[in-house]
């Protein structure tokens, strides 16, 4: 008898990503529900009384905040989510991720971070900003929005001043980084249940120091060896990931992990690699049913 009766896709827009996890749920004729969650509205009542388990959930909103939101919910009510509220939780927020990297000995950059952002100034000239550069960036965002360089303090202060200005609470928590001098190049795995199953270079484009594929950064097919592999599969054990993104960049002194994608986006590592992660994934949710 299998635990799980239902399998369920959670999202908004129908990426290709997407797409490409319910071609594989057609082509195994797989049983499963897809909930827009820009369709759908929920009673309270109604919820209080309905169980979900046995109900297993893939989480795909493009929304930090509604997935794990949504994930949370799902969870109240019984049912498995992947990844689980408290991964995607921990994952969207670099902070924390980071945090829990480093305490299972991970490799990550010197991060620094601070509530206010006149000890943000002082704690980033205390470690040599003007002779180092810094990277600041929100503790919780994608595709490389508002990730700065900053070279000297005068900088510094000039972007906090802007930031000042913003509504979003989170603008108020100020994460520094050390600035890592890598190759022109970062590197993105992806682990499906513990297995690194394919991973790419994703080459800056000209005059950009940020390689997010979404800033036009180009995407070369990479070779995982064995560190890689290590590294990208603890972190996404670490997080408590079912499957992840991991983001890495390759420092003078060897790999360092940048974050942990917990609703990643595949289709470029499965166009350059001609891997089905698509596949993968399905396959983790069908196993997981027969569990
Ligand atoms: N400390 C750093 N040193 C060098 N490059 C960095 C650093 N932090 C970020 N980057 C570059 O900027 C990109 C975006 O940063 P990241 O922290 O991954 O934010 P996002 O979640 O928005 O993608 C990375 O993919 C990497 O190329
Ligand atoms: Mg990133």
């Amino acid at each position: 008898m299998s635990s799980i009766a239902t399998l369920n896709l959670v999202y908004d827009i129908l990426r290709l990503d997407e797409k490409l996890i319910l071609q594989e749920l057609r082509r195994r004729s797989a049983d499963f529900r897809l909930i827009n969650l820009d369709k759908a509205a929920f009673n309270i009542s109604d919820l209080s009384r309905d169980s979900l388990e046995g109900e297993l959930f893939l989480i795909r909103s493009i929304s930090h905040t509604r997935s794990v939101l949504i994930a949370r919910i799902l969870e109240e009510l019984g049912a498995l989510t992947i990844n689980s509220s408290s991964a995607i939780d921990l994952g969207n927020n670099k902070l924390l991720s980071l945090l829990r990297l480093a305490r299972v000995g991970l490799p990550v950059p010197e991060t620094l971070f601070a509530f206010s952002s006149e000890v943000a100034l002082r704690a980033a000239e205390s470690v040599g900003l003007g002779k180092v550069p810094l990277v600041i960036k929100p503790v919780s965002g994608s595709w490389g929005r508002l990730v700065s360089l900053v070279c000297s303090v005068e900088e510094l202060n000039l972007l906090l001043k802007h930031r000042s200005k913003m509504e979003s609470p989170l603008m108020k928590i100020y994460m520094l980084q050390e600035y890592i001098e890598k190759p022109q190049r970062d590197i993105r795995i992806i682990v499906v249940d513990g297995e690194a199953v394919a991973g790419i270079y994703r080459y800056a484009p000209s005059g950009e120091w940020r390689t997010n594929t979404a800033r036009g950064g180009q995407a070369r097919p990479l070779e995982i060896d064995e560190e890689l592999s290590e590294l990208s599969v603890k972190a996404c054990e670490a997080i408590g990931a079912r499957y992840a993104g991991v983001d890495l960049i390759e420092s003078k002194s060897g790999y360092r992990v940048l974050e942990v994608n917990v609703v990643p986006e595949f289709k470029n590592v499965a166009r350059v690699t001609g891997v089905n992660i698509a596949a993968r994934i399905v396959e983790m949710l069908l196993n997981e049913r027969k569990r």
